[in-house]
C-alpha cells in the first residue's frame, strides 16, 4: 500500500527534476534567464517604433515582459516563445491577470522549432552564439522590413540601423541589416 511517505517523496523527487530542468534546458538551448529592466523593455519597443498594427514576437520571452509592454503600451499584438515551462506559465498568469489575452499568446517551446513568419517585429535577449544561429532562420522567415531588436548581443556582419549604446539595444531591419 503506497504510504503518505512514498508520497512526499516522489512529489519532491518530480519537484526537483522540474526544477533541475528548468535550469538546464534554456542553457542547451540558448540562454539563461535574465530579465530585462523596464528602461530597457520601453527602449526595445521605441527603437522598433512599435504601434498597434505590430506583432511582436519575443525570442525567449521569459516572463513576459516584452510581450505585456508592446500590448499595454502600443496595443500590439504579442506573442513570446518560452523554452522553459515554469516560465511559460508564469507569464500566461500574468498576462491574464493584467487582462492582456486578447492581445497576446504565450508559447511554449524552443524558438528554433517555432514560426515566427507572421511578426513585424522580433526582440532577443539572448546570447551571441544563440543570435548567430538565428540569423538564417530569421532571414528565411521575417519578410523584408521586419525590424529585430537585440539586447546585449549582436548579429555580427549585420549592419545595425540604430544602436543605443548606453544600454545595448541594436536594431536591425530583415533587408537592410542582414547580407
Ligand atoms: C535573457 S532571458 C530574456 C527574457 C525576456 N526576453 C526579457 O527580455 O526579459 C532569455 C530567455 O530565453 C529563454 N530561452 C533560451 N533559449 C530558448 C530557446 N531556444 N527557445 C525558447 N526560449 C529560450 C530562456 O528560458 C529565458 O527565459
Amino acid at each position: 500500500m503506497i504510504n503518505l511517505i512514498d508520497i512526499l517523496f516522489t512529489l519532491i523527487i518530480a519537484f526537483t527534476i522540474l526544477i533541475a530542468l528548468s535550469i538546464l534546458w534554456p542553457l542547451l538551448t540558448g540562454a539563461a534567464w535574465s530579465p530585462a529592466s523596464r528602461k530597457v523593455v520601453h527602449k526595445i519597443l521605441e527603437m522598433a517604433e512599435v504601434d498597434s498594427d505590430d506583432v511582436v514576437y519575443d525570442l525567449g520571452s521569459g516572463d513576459g515582459r516584452i510581450v505585456a509592454e508592446a500590448a499595454r503600451r502600443y496595443n500590439a499584438r504579442g506573442v513570446g516563445i518560452e523554452v522553459e515551462p515554469l516560465r511559460v506559465i508564469w507569464s500566461k498568469l500574468v498576462l491574464r491577470f493584467l487582462g492582456l489575452n486578447g492581445l497576446t499568446k504565450i508559447v511554449w517551446g524552443d524558438v528554433f522549432n517555432q514560426d515566427i513568419s507572421n511578426a513585424t517585429v522580433v526582440t532577443v535577449f539572448l546570447w551571441q552564439r544563440t543570435n548567430e544561429k538565428l540569423k538564417k532562420k530569421l532571414q528565411e522567415e521575417l519578410r523584408p522590413g521586419t525590424r529585430v531588436v537585440s539586447y546585449i548581443w549582436t548579429f555580427k556582419g549585420w549592419n545595425a540601423l540604430d544602436i543605443d549604446l548606453e544600454d545595448r539595444v541594436y536594431l536591425y531591419v530583415i533587408g537592410k541589416s542582414d547580407y
